[in-house]
């Protein structure tokens, strides 16, 4: 999979997701295909997401000898979903990573402020041990990932990533203005927000195109 780096962002430049991001985008297009497309894209963004992840050789018994092979090593994982959207991508992530455990992060965007207010957060009591993978499809204003990030941070968490589906520029803007350690991972950067905080030409609300709401 190739993937451009630019400043602490990685847009994962792959034919298949940008072929299914536009069948996403596709304002008729039904709740399930919608859904089926973020899992499928999820995963490659996970592909991606967990590229770096340090090996280390161990012994193993092949069906004709012993062998030394890689497993991967160091720091487990944490997916921390961003309510309710990046519950979108948990699935998905989970089947790659399957030992990873799960921080929910519950925020909603006050529709008149934009600004992100906490209603719930659990999260693994050793995070500040594991590598963190903070989740929501789209990266908007960013307020609401500033905020989750934050939060971590306060519960201890010290490595963290960030992956989305949709960026506008003003959102990777604000969160690595706020967190410069945050690197973020993105299937496509697109133009811009409007004046109620959407991104253009996006996809529209993705927590109510996934989740058959509105
Ligand atoms: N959240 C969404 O679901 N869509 C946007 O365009 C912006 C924020």
């Amino acid at each position: 999979m190739t993937s451009s780096q630019d400043d602490g962002v990685i847009v994962v430049d792959h034919p298949l997701v940008k072929h299914k991001l536009t069948l996403m985008r596709e304002k008729d297009r039904s709740t399930k295909s919608f859904r089926q497309l973020l899992n499928e894209i999820g995963m490659l963004l996970c592909y991606e997401v967990t590229r770096d992840l340090p090996t280390e050789m161990v012994e193993i018994e092949t069906p004709l000898t012993k062998s030394m092979q890689p497993v991967i090593a160091g720091k487990k994982l944490v997916f921390a979903p961003i309510l309710r959207a990046g519950v979108g991508f948990l699935d998905s992530m989970l089947e790659l990573v399957p030992a990873a455990r799960v921080a929910h992060i519950g925020l909603y965007r006050d529709p008149d402020t934009l600004q992100a207010v906490e209603y719930y957060f659990k999260a693994p009591s050793d995070i500040a041990d594991r590598m963190i993978v903070v989740m929501d499809p789209m990266l908007a204003t960013a307020n609401s990932a500033v905020a989750a990030v934050e939060r971590l941070k306060e519960r201890g968490a010290r490595d963290l990533r960030f992956v989305c589906l949709l960026a506008a520029p003003e959102g990777i803007a604000r969160l690595r203005g706020a967190h410069p350690d945050v690197r973020i991972w993105t299937a496509a950067i697109d133009e811009r927000l409007n004046e109620h905080g959407y991104i253009v030409p996006g996809l529209g609300d993705a927590g109510d195109r996934m989740f058959g709401t509105r």
